[in-house]
């Protein structure tokens, strides 16, 4: 996926624009560029590399336009380079172009350009689209009076993919146009100024009031209006939404990256997302659903499907909806699932969870169990996101924006979310105890300051990171709930600090991964289930005795040990104690890539969401 952003206003677009790609890294940071309408003309300046690059090229800070559009890309179509970096322009260089998507028929369009006499600079799948919009602006007989919006609407017409869309004209240097399908865009609105992103936080600092932009939904921007248009063009009304966001949530507030600020803003995260939805003594309320016990005991089976961290989620989300209400639950890969005929029907009911609310696969597989009947509850961050648009329930974990790239603080949330649904579920069915759910309810009210008694053995796991980061495979293991944990906590591993890393069930040990236990090989252990304890502890003397260092965290006082090193959290009820858990892996993980001099927050080939297949 790639960032983008717009402004058109009183003020020099440039450090705004600057500003606002800064802040959607998260999204691509292979080339950055802009471009401004400046003296009637279009200018470009763009480079591969991160948009810290961009601001040093020489030049930049003298334009002086109050009107430009900006990205920055995760490359797809052509490898990064100064040619492929957006924006792109037309043969004549009057219009240009950021986009971000996937243009499927771009060589069908390249093919039709070029007999027109065309030619191209790029190997992007983008740089038709500045080319079409001049063919049918200088071709074509527009049948509304804006010629520039005709154009790019005539143009958009031949596209098949994804794509959110900016465009500038130096015929126009008073308006931009954008349109999006199945990638996201705001706008914000200011006072006499106004402003595009792909997210929020990219323009969060100068408003607070969005529109979101619907599917094939065009708008019209300039410095005092904004003039929305469907995709026959006809001019409509949109309610414009108010977010509470401080302007602060996007900040470093001092740590050093944001990954450690989102780590260590856990406590007030889960604080948001449990937020009013559950009070002791009180049933749990979810005003967002609408599910009566004939339903939910209907229900043959509950898939839950995502992708990466939110995957590992939907395993502990998987363990408490079969444990309280006892429904078959299975978790899928979103791109395994939608390509693997699932036996999905009406009585089914399908979850999935995405941080962003924008991967694609999440997205295809949400629409084929739509097209099978099933009922499906999103659960994502981002308010308006692609996934909560089309699936039937959505509820938002408020975790507030997350920018680094490695999932911390939206995994936790999305784990208590889906632990108080199944409670909600358990609820309504009467299928568990009301003293089983109180306790519950109880753990999950002391998370927070639990969790900030974990982040106290901050200097401990930073030790222990200075001990292993020169590591070459580190393995983790556990059992039951410490599972998912242990896949996650490798996952975050290999995110950020690029050991290999494998996760596996502790009982599975003995049936091949052993063969790869040898001297001074590092093992980590998560054990927190009482009543699985002793036979993880086994499972770890397994690999001490065939030379292995092993850290463990525990909840439980392990006597008589020789693990080499042990992080002790606070016990909590079984079901939440992966929120706990996966605290001094987050923080392990930060610190190793830190020990390692890495890119904690824009770790090499990732991107935050994957919105292509
Ligand atoms: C990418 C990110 C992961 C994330 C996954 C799912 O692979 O690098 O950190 O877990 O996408 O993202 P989502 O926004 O759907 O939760």
């Amino acid at each position: 996926m790639c960032g983008i952003v717009g402004y058109i206003g009183d003020k020099k677009a440039t450090p705004i624009l600057i500003n606002g790609l800064s802040c959607l890294e998260y999204r691509g940071y292979d080339s950055a560029g802009i471009a401004v309408i400046e003296n009637n003309e279009i200018c470009v300046m763009k480079d591969k590399g991160r948009v810290a690059n961009l601001k040093s090229l020489s030049g930049i800070d003298e334009l002086t336009s109050t009107i430009g559009i900006a990205h920055t890309r995760w490359a797809t179509h052509g490898k990064p380079s100064q040619e492929n970096s957006h924006p792109h322009m037309d043969n004549s260089n009057q219009f240009a172009v950021v986009h971000n998507g996937i243009i499927e028929n771009y060589n069908e369009l390249r093919n039709f350009l070029t007999q027109k006499g065309y030619f191209f600079l790029s190997q992007t799948d983008t740089e038709v689209i500045p080319n079409l919009i001049h063919y049918y602006y200088t071709n074509g007989v527009p049948t509304i009076e804006d010629r520039f919006l005709w154009a790019v609407k005539t143009a958009v017409d031949d596209l098949r993919g994804s794509y959110a869309i900016e465009v500038v004209c130096k015929l126009y240097p008073d308006k931009l146009i954008v349109v999006r399908k199945d990638s996201p865009l705001v706008i914000g609105k200011g006072s006499y100024e106004n402003f595009v992103a792909s997210d929020i936080p990219a323009i969060l600092p100068y408003t607070k009031n969005f529109y979101l932009l619907d599917d094939c939904e065009y708008a019209v921007i300039s410095n005092d209006s904004i003039q929305f248009y469907d995709s026959s063009l006809t001019t409509h009304d949109k309610p414009i939404k108010n977010i509470k966001w401080d302007a602060n949530a996007t900040e470093k507030n001092g740590f050093e990256d944001y990954m450690l600020k989102e780590i260590y803003e856990q406590p007030n995260s889960i604080r948001e997302t449990v937020g009013t939805r559950l009070k002791l003594d009180e049933k749990c309320s979810f005003d967002e659903l609408s599910f009566t016990k004939e339903y939910l005991s209907n229900i043959n089976k509950i898939y839950i499907v995502a992708c990466g961290t939110a995957m590992h989620a939907g395993l502990v989300g998987k363990n408490a909806l079969e444990s309280l209400c006892r429904i078959p639950t299975e978790v899928d890969i979103a791109s395994e699932f939608r390509y693997r005929n699932p036996i999905i029907d009406e009585k089914t009911l399908c979850i999935y969870i995405s941080q962003s609310g924008e991967t694609a696969d999440t997205i295809a597989a949400l629409k084929l169990s739509k097209k099978k009947g099933a009922k499906t509850l999103a659960i994502s961050n981002v308010l308006g996101s692609s996934i909560t648009r089309e699936a039937d329930y959505t509820i938002y974990t408020h975790a507030g924006p997350e920018i680094a790239v490695a999932s911390t603080k939206a995994y936790t949330s999305q784990v208590v979310l889906l632990v108080m649904i199944a409670m909600y579920f358990a609820e309504v069915l009467e299928s568990s105890s009301k003293d089983t759910i109180n306790k519950l309810k109880t753990s999950i009210l002391e998370l927070p300051s639990k969790i900030e008694t974990v982040l106290k053995e901050n200097d401990k796991i930073k030790e222990l990171a200075k001990k292993i980061y020169k590591e070459h495979d580190i393995y983790f293991l556990g059992r039951g709930t410490d599972y998912p944990v242990a896949m996650e906590g490798s996952l975050k591993l290999k995110e950020i600090s690029y050991i290999h890393s494998e996760a596996y069930a502790a009982g599975e040990l003995k049936h091949g991964p052993i063969a790869l236990i040898e001297n001074n090989i590092t093992v980590i252990g998560i054990l927190t289930d009482p009543n699985l304890m002793e036979k993880s502890i086994s499972n770890l003397q397994e690999v001490v005795a065939r030379g292995a260092k092993t850290f463990v965290i525990t909840n439980q006082k392990i006597t008589d040990s020789n693990f080499d090193c042990m992080i002790n959290i606070p016990t909590i009820d079984s079901l939440i104690s992966p929120i706990l858990s996966i605290i001094p892996l987050q923080l392990l993980a930060y610190y190793i890539s830190k020990n390692k001099g890495l890119d904690v927050d824009k770790p090499r080939n990732l991107a935050k969401s994957v919105t292509v297949e």
